[in-house]
């Protein structure tokens, strides 16, 4: 397998190949293909681009019948068939019969950019300079996302002060504060220090930050606090949206609305770039070209987008999601919690995290994940240190192949633990 040209010439920023050191030439569904004619089963989906699986053939056929009849490729933002009959789709099919009633906006391709285009927009409106955040999220590279996104490691690289964001702590990290009086407070103490925000920007779900659901009661409250406090309330649905939670929007789950929310990453249906802001019909205070862009709503994105959407409703996505998730709920309950007592769990749908973090060595995640991976499984780790285990495969992976990569995981763990052992260490 030849990699020098990527090492001598790839800039050293490169990141996945590090952990995942092999040539790929193809993938279909839920496996990829190297060029040593290797398969490895897929429980990283593209961080979470690859819902409906890799080249799936429902949405590919779309995608080649509209390259056969040459329709238009780039277009800018201008109007075009494809454009018109994504937004119907949307509109019309998940939107509407949700009751939810938002304009949308093509910022660039990148999940980073529709979180550019949030802060900009909820500042322009509110006339606020500051946003608050949550500890533990993660919003992406760009400077504001990066302002958002707390991971000190990312957040070095800035090269300039990341200002005008206040973080929030999150119920998980003090379970003892009422994290709602603590915002409140900041706002009605006038010695607080803190800013009033335009905009709190939330993931329903903490993905980066190490799978933390966050609780619907708890999404309420959050909610009434924006309310109540003239706050807009911004959700990131870039890494948790597209069913992944099993309701197509994780807000759902909570019976909110956010006053805007950001998509990216399978809204491109194929794997495709394309993002996604959307925002109550009153906030749309943009002038013409205010948040331009050469690569805004690429036209085969819009065809891949909408075709998605088709198969996610005529394949019932959602439940087989939901589905799935008990599937991979029971088998850590049964199979790997009872391998160490310090091991523990969090997830919902189809985005699971193993914890390492309380087993008392700080390489061990990672060394699961090498194992994981010498056993033709490609999975990440994210949250502090890198100590949880992402389970995040296409919600159409079959049953069968969901088990056999919760096989791999289960006997890369036990191999690891043993290995410790051997060299005295804790497990
Ligand atoms: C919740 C969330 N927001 C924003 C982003 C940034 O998206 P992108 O990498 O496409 O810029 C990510 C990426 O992982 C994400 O998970």
């Amino acid at each position: 397998m030849e990699t020098k040209v990527f090492e001598d010439y790839e800039s050293v920023v490169r990141s996945y190949c590090r952990r995942f050191p092999t040539v790929i030439t193809k993938a279909i569904g839920s496996y990829y293909y190297d060029e040593d004619g290797e398969r490895y089963l897929d429980f990283f989906n593209g961080a979470g681009a690859l819902n409906y699986g890799h080249n799936n053939p429902y949405i590919k056929k779309k995608i080649l019948d509209y390259l056969n009849s040459d329709g238009i490729i780039h277009a800018l933002d201008m109007y075009t068939v494809a454009k018109r009959e994504f937004l119907d789709t949307l509109e019309n099919k998940i939107l509407k019969p949700r009751d939810l009633d938002y304009k949308v906006m093509f910022p660039g391709p990148t999940g980073a950019n529709s979180v550019e285009s949030a802060l900009k927009l909820a500042r322009k409106v509110k006339g606020r300079e500051n946003i608050w955040a949550l500890m533990g999220a993660f919003h992406g590279m760009t400077l504001g996302a990066l302002a958002l996104t707390t991971d000190r490691g990312p957040r070095a690289g800035a090269g300039v002060p990341l200002n005008n964001v206040t973080h929030i702590p999150v119920p998980y990290m003090f379970p003892e504060l009422d994290t709602i009086k603590y915002m409140q407070t900041l706002l009605d103490d006038c010695h607080s220090g803190v800013e009033k925000p335009a905009a709190l920007v939330i993931e329903t779900v903490q993905a980066e930050g190490g799978i933390y659901v966050f609780d619907s009661e708890w999404l309420k409250q959050v909610r009434k606090f924006c309310d109540d406090n003239d706050i807009l309330l911004i959700i990131d649905e870039i890494q948790v949206g597209c069913a992944r939670t099993g309701t197509f929007f994780s807000f759902e789950r909570a019976g909110i609305k956010p006053d805007m929310f950001t998509m990216s990453k399978s809204i491109g249906g194929y794997g495709f770039p394309l993002s996604l802001m959307l925002m109550k019909p009153e906030l749309d205070v943009w002038k013409p070209g205010e948040h331009n862009g050469t690569f805004r709503g690429n036209q085969i994105a819009f065809v891949a987008a909408k075709a998605g959407l088709e198969f996610m409703l005529d394949n019932n996505i959602e439940a087989e999601t939901k589905r799935k998730g008990e599937i991979v709920r029971d088998y850590i309950e049964r199979e790997i919690l009872p391998i160490s007592s310090k091991l523990s769990y969090r997830g919902i749908g189809l985005i699971w995290g193993i914890d390492f973090g309380d087993m008392g060595d700080d390489t061990l995640a990672e060394r699961v994940q090498d194992e994981c991976f010498n056993k033709k499984l490609i999975i990440e780790r994210a949250g502090r240190k890198d100590q949880v285990l992402k389970i995040m495969p296409a919600l159409t992976i079959p049953d069968e192949d969901l088990i056999l990569g919760l096989d791999i995981i289960k006997g890369a763990i036990m191999m690891q633990l043993n290995d410790n052992k051997t060299l005295g260490l804790r497990d």
